[in-house]
């Protein structure tokens, strides 16, 4: 059985992809991405039971080409260009790059009967007090959260138009080892406004490095942190469950951890004080959920977050260490 993971190369691609070797679920992956695969464990598959295949998602032939060349059975659909911020700075690209990349999957899928798994997000949900659930209308609060909501919305259209086998998974502010923290410069990271999941990682660089850090405010943003072996896990049992009950479901930690709470754990493993952090929420942070509720996803799919915040945090911190 072969896979085809698009934006393959990029985070959440990336951990689903180790996971798929460890597990030896798949004969084949094939990664379909504009940057070439970087994490270390990847390279070495590159060439044996991985492929890398250069290509862009707006280019349907490339993509038919492929599905036919390496005979892909499914596709988990990971490709996004942008974030929360450049998708308010530039939104005609991405919201046109996403939407038709999205497009050419579903319609791949269509032609030649794919399974198909696309990676949302907990922003389309906007902002929520309760636990959000996946029966709770979509309101996303930003671009970002609109366009994975309108993704999802061409997904189930498609599935119940085709008879599609088509899941959405809404991941949660993933965390973990990433290749852009670890080429992105330092400065870049903290470019207001920051993401919650930046100030994490950074409070996580900074103590490994044994360097002070502190933010004025945000320590009271309390958020569903998702360590991403857990996210990876989520997306690999949608792709494996044939036709679940229903098209969406959230894949999360089910818990909220303040960034103070954060921090303290950061503190605590490394027997230090380097990382600090105010009162208030994160300036310039659109609206979100405090935290996703993952029961569906539980009793349909089987799944169980393996990593609370202390585990996630803890392997985090040794990875960036080299200790992983
Ligand atoms: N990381 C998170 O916390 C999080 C949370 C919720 C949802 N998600 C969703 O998960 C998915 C993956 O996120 P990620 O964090 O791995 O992002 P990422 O930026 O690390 O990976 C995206 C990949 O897509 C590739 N890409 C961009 N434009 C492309 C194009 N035109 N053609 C082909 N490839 C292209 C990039 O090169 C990159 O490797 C996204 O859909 C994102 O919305 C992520």
């Amino acid at each position: 059985m072969s896979i085809l993971i698009t934006g393959g190369s990029g985070f959440i691609g990336s951990y689903t992809i180790l996971e798929l070797i460890n597990e030896r679920k798949a004969e084949k992956i094939v990664i379909y991405d504009l940057a070439a695969p970087s994490f270390r464990s990847i390279l070495d598959r590159v060439g044996k039971e991985v492929i890398y295949v250069d290509g862009n998602i707006l280019d349907f032939g490339k993509l038919l080409e492929t599905i036919k060349k390496y005979d892909i059975k499914g596709i988990i659909h990971t490709s996004l260009l942008g974030n929360f911020k450049s998708m308010k700075e530039n939104p005609m690209n991405c919201i046109a790059t996403n939407f038709n990349g999205t497009l050419n999957v579903l319609e791949l899928a269509r032609i030649n009967n794919l399974k198909v798994v696309y990676t949302s997000s907990g922003a389309v949900y906007g902002e929520t007090m309760k636990p959000a659930k996946e029966i709770f209308p979509i309101r996303p609060g930003d671009m970002y959260g609109m366009i994975k909501a309108t993704c999802e919305l061409l997904g189930e259209q498609y599935a119940k138009t085709y008879d599609l086998d088509y899941v959405a998974v809404r991941l949660y502010f993933v965390y973990g080892q990433d290749r852009l923290y670890i080429s992105r410069p330092f400065k870049e990271l903290l470019d207001p406004p920051i993401t919650p999941t930046d100030v994490l990682t950074a409070f996580v660089q900074q103590s490994v490095r044994g360097e002070a850090l502190k933010f004025k405010k945000g320590g009271d943003l309390d958020l569903d942190f998702t360590y991403v072996k857990d996210a990876a896990h989520g997306v690999l049992l949608a792709y494996f469950t044939k036709k679940p009950p229903h098209r969406v479901y959230n894949i999360s930690s089910g818990e909220a951890h303040s960034l103070k709470e954060i921090a303290q754990i950061i503190n605590r493993y490394s027997g230090s004080k380097y990382v600090e952090i105010g009162s208030g929420t994160v300036e310039g942070w659109p609206p979100r959920p405090k935290f996703l509720d993952n029961t569906l996803a539980r009793n349909e799919l089987g799944y169980i977050p393996q990593f609370d915040i202390d585990k996630g945090l803890i392997e985090f911190y040794r990875m960036v260490k080299g200790h992983p």
